[in-house]
């Protein structure tokens, strides 16, 4: 395992999951129902985006950098946005440009009664979320394979929340790996949220990607997707997508208004597009 989120944090691709993240717990927090919010695989929590990593690579700056000083997001995004711009390490007090991965988004959106799990592969990345975490009510740090440890705490007791998985591609066999865990998960737990994040390289994985997923036959399955320029198969990351099931309703309106805007601010080349689809409906298996 060589992969460390810290070079990639606050890119277009994380961009893209976080503001949805939040639009789908915005959703859950609308009734008074405890909820539980699931990340297979949370990441070391919080980046310092002009430290050794991120501040290596750049990436943050053609996605969230882009995005932090514009004066009139649409309105859906803004809670993503403040959040992203007031979090700092607990404490406060400590320099620097920080970034809040998917566990401190999410912890952020709980009110008492509702959970997060946060599960981390690396031992070291765990031990350095444990720490971003804090102890807080409700909310778990736990070391371990993220499949595994998710397939053991479905259905969740609450009975509503949102499972996110959002592996890092180091494994070729990470699109089926993924696709079998939802379909481990949505039999246990068949009307929880679930939100799956992939990389768009090449867009014949993506599409036989799908298939697989039309192919469980779970009902109510959205397709995000926004790319920052051409797909090809030799430039490497063009974009990313989600997966969502059971979205809330009205989420591919709200979103209607969103990715257009996403992909005009974060586009770095002409040619990179922004799709919304449903792949599976309700109950008849279309394709649609
Ligand atoms: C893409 S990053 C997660 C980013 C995080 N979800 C966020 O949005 O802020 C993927 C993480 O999964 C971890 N990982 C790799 N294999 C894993 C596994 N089998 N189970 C749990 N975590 C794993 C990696 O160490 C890495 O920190």
């Amino acid at each position: 395992m060589n992969y460390r989120h810290g070079y990639h944090a606050g890119n277009a691709g994380d961009v893209l999951k976080h503001a949805v993240m939040m639009l789908v717990l915005e959703h859950l927090r609308a009734k008074a129902k405890p909820f539980v919010v699931v990340d297979t695989h949370a990441g070391a929590g919080a980046y310092r985006l002009d430290g050794a990593e991120a501040g290596r690579t750049g990436e943050w700056r053609d996605g969230i950098g882009r995005l932090l000083d514009d004066p009139d997001p649409p309105a859906a995004l803004r809670p993503y946005l403040d959040r992203v711009r007031a979090w700092r390490p607990d404490g406060g007090g400590v320099d620097g440009l920080w970034y809040p991965g998917s566990p401190l988004l999410a912890r952020a959106a709980l009110r008492a009664g509702d959970r997060l799990v946060a599960i981390e592969a690396h031992a070291e990345t765990q031990a350095t979320l444990a720490r971003v975490l804090g102890r807080a009510r409700g909310v778990v740090c736990r070391c371990g394979d993220g499949y595994r440890v998710l397939a053991g705490l479905l259905p969740p007791p609450e009975r509503r929340g949102l499972v996110l998985i959002d592996p890092p591609f180091e494994a070729r066999t990470e699109f089926s790996d993924m696709a079998e865990a939802l379909r481990g998960a949505h039999r246990r737990f068949p009307t929880g949220q679930y939100m799956l994040w992939y990389p768009i390289k090449d867009p014949g994985l993506v599409e036989s990607f799908h298939q697989t997923l039309v192919d469980t036959g779970i009902p109510r399955m959205v397709c995000v997707e926004m790319t920052v320029k051409p797909v090809t198969t030799v430039t490497g990351l063009a974009g990313a997508g989600l997966i969502l099931v059971n979205p809330p309703w009205r989420l591919d309106a709200t979103l209607g208004d969103v990715l257009p805007w996403l992909a005009r601010r974060l586009a770095r080349a002409r040619g990179g597009y922004w799709r919304l689809d449903w792949l599976r409906g309700e109950d008849d298996g279309a394709r649609i």
